[in-house]
């Protein structure tokens, strides 16, 4: 039985494992060792994965879901899910439990549903290639994941059959790629500019000790973004030249973003692009009509020049927040494949003083931080030089809601995890008999200005006047960055202790029913691997 580590990404994904102490790569079914993070779903319940249901974002734009990791583990009405709304092309309405559920054409389904149906293919595309079973893996997530979204992403794994040994922050496992046996004693900045999330993390690294000192970044900040500011380039073009704008065309739009994507990875290249677009959309007359452009990276690059400026804003409140110069780093890794963009690795080397490492993949090297800790926890890290302890810290400040709309902190941020803390509260009203406890997520003092998580409460609470009865509530945040609540009544000692109940979140019994259903998915249609 193998495990593995998966980088589940927005765009791409990749599953690696350790192999005779060797970390092997699992390849896709073209020779690449992307996969890409999409799902075709057709009518008659067929699925479609990866590269094989990339085309179909232009073929069947309304059922093929691309950045399902956008979406994971945010409740609907979430700012960030109605953003996504404006640019995705498939349906998303509100489910269960304020969930954002995908409209297919036999059933909806759930986010960390379409996340684990990715899983699930990725396990299989690992056991083919090792022929073997897999039944447990690390799963890597952005550092500054908030627990609602670490939690989906093992619904996602629990739904895909996979053990979920550890939920791995990112740059913590390109760290652990870097570092690993090398005896180092360095600090360094991990840059992950990946398709959909940008984050950077400080770490300091001394021998196979690998602590997290600061991380920060910005879920909603990617190579898709950049991919937008050449769609507005491209549809500024076309509406000169036509007269329509390509963007208020579901397919038109489609098109040009694809283009738009081909053109950037062009101009990390090359100086120029150029290029002639056939049936973009079609005219009054039904006339197809083409889009001939000739853009030049430095028009791109003013375009996107605000993006990149919001990295290093963001590298620089890290290493505020870890009270640290950018001359006091040693080497910065760069990790995502936006890290290609010329511009990127420019802005990075003036902001931090130094050229930064691009020696490493920047593609692979989170995966195989993963196979590496997957090893490490399944098998003790036996066929491994050395084995890694990992000190990671609490991306958010957590706390919960108290009179006036304040936010009170019970953790603050950048605290090295595990960790547990209790914090002493009272009654706010005469004779109440229960509370509720509404944890939040940010570093705000105004409680509506931070991400709700969910709540829990504690009833039975012996009569009195305000103030007279207390309440400790215990925050406890383990490894993989989730959080469990507990509050005790401070008279009778009675406890309630829960995972939060979080908004927009899949119930147990609704990842067990897609766990079962997936699995007889699986048996129905596909081939079997050998048991040991
Ligand atoms: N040569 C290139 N030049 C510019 N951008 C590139 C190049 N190659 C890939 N990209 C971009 O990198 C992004 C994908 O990066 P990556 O695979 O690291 O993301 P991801 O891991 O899926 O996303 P995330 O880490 O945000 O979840 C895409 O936006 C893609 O267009
Ligand atoms: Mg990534």
């Amino acid at each position: 039985m193998a495990v593995v580590g998966i980088d589940l990404g927005t765009t791409n994904s990749v599953v690696a494992t350790v192999r005779d102490g060797q970390v092997v790569v699992v390849p896709n079914s073209q020779e690449g060792y992307l996969h890409p993070s999409v799902v075709s779903f057709s009518p008659d319940g067929l699925k479609y994965f990866s590269v094989d249901a990339v085309a179909r974002r232009i073929l069947d734009p309304k059922n093929t879901v691309y950045s399902a990791k956008r979406l994971i583990g945010l409740p609907f009405r979430s700012d960030e899910v109605q953003k996504a709304l404006v640019r995705l092309p498939y349906e998303l309405r509100e489910g269960n439990n304020e969930q954002a559920v995908f409209i297919g054409p036999d059933r909806t389904y759930t986010i960390p549903e379409i996340s684990g149906l990715l899983l699930g293919y990725l396990r299989q595309c690992a056991e083919m290639f090792l022929s073997d079973s897999v039944n447990a893996a690390v799963i890597t997530v952005p550092a500054n994941f908030n627990d609602s979204q670490r939690r989906a992403t093992v619904d996602a794994g629990r739904i895909a059959g996979l053990d979920v040994l550890r939920v791995l922050n990112e740059p913590t496992a390109a760290a652990l790629a870097y570092g690993l046996g090398q005896n180092m004693s360095q600090r360094i900045a991990v840059y992950d500019f990946g398709g959909g999330t940008f984050d950077v993390t400080i770490l300091q690294v001394e021998n196979d000790v690998f602590e997290v000192l600061a991380t920060g970044g910005d879920t909603f900040l990617g190579g898709d973004d950049l991919d937008s500011a050449l769609l507005s380039i491209l549809a500024d073009l076309f509406n000169a030249e036509h007269g329509i704008d390509p963007r208020n065309d579901q397919a038109a739009r489609s098109r040009l973003l694809i283009a738009a994507e081909q053109v950037k990875r062009h101009l990390s290249d090359f100086p120029e692009a150029r290029g002639d677009l056939k049936n973009i959309a079609v005219g009054s007359s039904g006339e197809p009509l083409a889009l001939r452009f000739h853009i030049a990276r430095t028009v791109f690059e003013t375009a996107i020049r605000g993006l990149v400026g919001r990295t290093i804003q963001a590298c620089q409140d890290v290493l505020a927040s870890a009270q640290l110069a950018a001359s006091q780093i040693d080497e910065v890794i760069m990790v995502g494949g936006t890290t290609r963009v010329p511009m990127v690795r420019a802005e990075v080397e003036k902001y931090f003083g130094r050229p930064p490492r691009t020696d490493l993949n920047p593609d692979e090297v989170v995966a195989w931080g993963a196979a590496i800790q997957a090893e490490n926890l399944a098998n003790a890290g036996e066929s491994l030089p050395s084995r890694a302890v990992l000190l990671d810290v609490t991306p958010r400040a957590l706390g919960i809601a108290v009179t006036g709309g304040f936010a009170e902190r019970i953790i603050d941020r950048n605290v090295p995890v595990p960790v547990e803390q209790t914090r002493i509260f009272s009654t706010s009203a005469d004779n109440q008999t229960s509370v509720r406890i509404q944890v939040c997520q940010g570093e705000s003092r105004r409680f509506e200005e931070n991400v709700p998580l969910g709540e829990l409460e504690l009833a039975d609470l012996q009569a009195a006047r305000r103030g007279a009865v207390s309440i400790e509530v215990t925050f406890k945040v383990d490894t993989n960055g989730i959080l469990r609540v507990r509050a005790r009544d401070g008279a009778t000692g009675a406890v309630r202790e829960a995972a939060v109940n979080v908004r927009g979140a899949m119930s147990d019994s609704e990842v067990e029913e897609a766990a079962e259903r997936q699995k007889y998915r699986e048996a129905s249609n596909l081939p079997e691997v050998p048991q040991e």
